[in-house]
């Protein structure tokens, strides 16, 4: 556990987390707008409070295309918004369209994780529509494999095994830190 403590700073615009279900967008993302203290926003969230019902049943009644353009749509709606510490659901880097909005909206941080801990750390979650019928390591693989080039469009990338959440953040303002939050170096 880090044993010191990076102060927030006034300066660093939006931050965007990205990343495979299950790395810890959440938890993450929380803790890191309380540390600065931003606006904490996660997606999916938006999602569900704007349909009125849960991503499962999204996807049972209106499909995956129907839940990608309501996701689109909210995330372009975060335009011009400051000060905020986003989460973005696993599947949000796919577009392009929605990567470029990312990117306008600010820093993007893609949190990391084996399929292995994946697996692990999803195991009894039944709320992934894209892993409830088929929550084998061979799919995570698969899905991960495809995803790879979406999330490696990112300004920072961060292994989460092993380590705490405070330690993820304490990572993630030390590169935003070195790389220049919006581009000041
Ligand atoms: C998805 C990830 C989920 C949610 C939806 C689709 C994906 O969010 O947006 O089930 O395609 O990877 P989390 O990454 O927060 O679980």
């Amino acid at each position: 556990m880090a044993t010191w403590h990076i102060s927030a700073r006034s300066d660093m615009g939006n931050i965007i987390l990205t990343g495979f279900m299950g790395t810890g967008k959440s938890s993450v993302g929380k803790e890191l707008a309380l540390r600065l203290n931003y606006r904490y926003i996660d997606l999916d969230a938006l999602i569900v409070a704007e349909a009125g019902i849960s991503i499962n049943e999204i996807f049972t009644r209106d499909g995956e295309t129907a839940f990608r353009a309501i996701e689109a749509r909210l995330l372009s709606s975060l335009k011009g918004e400051e000060n905020m510490v986003l989460s973005t659901g696993g599947g949000a880097v796919i577009a392009g369209e929605n990567r470029r909005v990312l990117r306008e909206l600010g820093m993007v941080i893609n949190l990391v994780a084996p399929a292995e801990e994946i697996l692990l750390r999803l195991r009894h979650e039944h709320d992934r529509p894209l892993l409830n019928n088929d929550k084998s390591l061979e799919r995570i693989r698969a899905l991960i494999a495809h995803r790879e080039p979406f999330y490696a469009d990112a300004d920072v990338r961060i292994e989460t095994c092993g380590k705490t959440v405070a330690g993820i953040v304490d990572e993630i303002l030390i590169s935003l830190k070195r790389i220049g939050a919006r581009g000041q170096a």
